[in-house]
């Protein structure tokens, strides 16, 4: 399989003007995108958001209305054969061959990209040992978890040595424990260099895996941006206490506000988990905060604190929350993922 030689730093997704409509319904409706060589490039939206349709666009299953975009240098609609052979696609709902063994499925994926036998057959041991999969090699895939099936998925999206890998939800429906392990085989995917899209419900996966991140919202881009500076436009740090009494949440939100030092936003009371939420700016502001504490004699159980996640920039960017009602989104948890 030959390789193209891009500068380091060379773009590897170019989507501009990007537009794909079903009858009313506007699933992309304009979206550009670049996504730089050998980074994680995350696109980030609710349900219905345009994710699975960009992903189809970008690896030519789906033609667009209008617009434009490339892969690897590759424009989707004139070199669809050339860009197929470089990319790799994991999609939202697992694609391996459930008869078939895992082993079966990752050989017959090589040889339909036509590897030699003597290739597929070494791809396909090299992947299911890289996969942690090779005890599980002779079953069919009927008998695997969700996440063995997952990791199958990602293998089988390898075996053609991808420069560019599309991953649509990979963890969507996946409990914490492998969405976690799922993680980790992307990580190291891209530490073998390739250029990931991945699309996600997830702050948290967005946040693990993407150094980049789109933000999608009824197929436009609502923001876009290094990670860290998106969140920095959202504000500073949060200091999430909690007191000893319970009974004290509400007088130790009163301190707080009383302290009139929050200026960006207010005081938040989280009465499930018991604790109070005080946007800071500064260590000064810290320190201020433990002392009005103290000085009105609540004792704290516990104190932290936290960068403003990305349910919150997405909230404070469009409004509302990501992931939020349409479909049946199965509800993500953040204390369930917590580590
Ligand atoms: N084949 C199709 N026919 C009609 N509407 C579609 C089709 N595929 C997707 N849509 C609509 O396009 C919008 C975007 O869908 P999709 O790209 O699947 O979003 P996401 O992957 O972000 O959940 C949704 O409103 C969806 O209902
Ligand atoms: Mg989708």
């Amino acid at each position: 399989m030959t390789r193209i030689d891009m500068n380091s730093g060379g773009t590897a997704v170019s989507v501009r003007g990007l537009v794909k409509h079903y009858g009313e319904t506007k699933a992309l409706d304009g979206v550009d995108l670049d996504v730089r060589e050998g980074t994680v490039m995350g696109v980030l939206g609710p349900n219905g958001a345009g994710k699975t349709t960009l992903v189809r666009i970008l690896s030519t299953l789906l033609a667009p209305t209008s617009g434009e975009a490339t892969v690897a240098g590759y424009d989707v609609l004139r070199q669809p054969r050339q860009l197929r052979r470089v990319i790799g696609l994991t999609g939202q709902y697992a694609s391996v061959d459930e008869k078939l063994p895992g082993w079966e499925n990752l050989y017959m994926i090589g040889r339909l990209l036509d590897l030699s036998r003597k290739d597929s057959r070494a791809r396909a041991d090299e992947l299911l040992e890289r996969f942690s999969l090779t005890d599980a090699a002779k079953r069919p895939a009927s008998t695997y978890s969700g996440g063995m099936r997952r990791r199958l998925d990602l293998a089988a999206s390898m075996i053609g040595h991808p420069q560019v890998l599309f991953l649509d939800e990979p963890t969507t429906g996946l409990d914490p424990r492998t969405r976690m392990e799922v993680w980790d085989e992307v990580k190291s995917m891209v530490g073998g260099g390739v250029t990931v899209l991945l699309t996600t419900q997830y702050m948290e996966e967005a946040e693990a895996l993407a150094s980049e991140l789109t933000v999608v919202d009824h197929g436009k881009v609502v923001a876009g941006g290094a990670i860290d500076e998106l969140k920095a436009r959202v504000g500073g740090r949060a200091l999430r206490i909690r007191p000893a009494d319970p009974l004290q949440l509400r007088p130790l939100a009163r301190a707080l506000d009383d302290l009139g030092i929050t200026g960006l936003a207010t005081v938040t009371v989280d009465v499930e988990s018991g604790t109070v939420l005080v946007p800071i700016l500064s260590d000064e502001q810290l320190t201020a905060v433990v002392g009005a504490v103290s000085a009105r004699g609540i004792v704290i159980a516990s104190i932290t604190t936290e960068l403003p996640s990305l349910d919150e920039v997405f909230l404070s960017l469009t409004g509302h929350r990501a992931g939020a009602p349409q479909d049946s989104v199965p509800t993500h948890d953040r204390e369930e993922v917590a580590v």
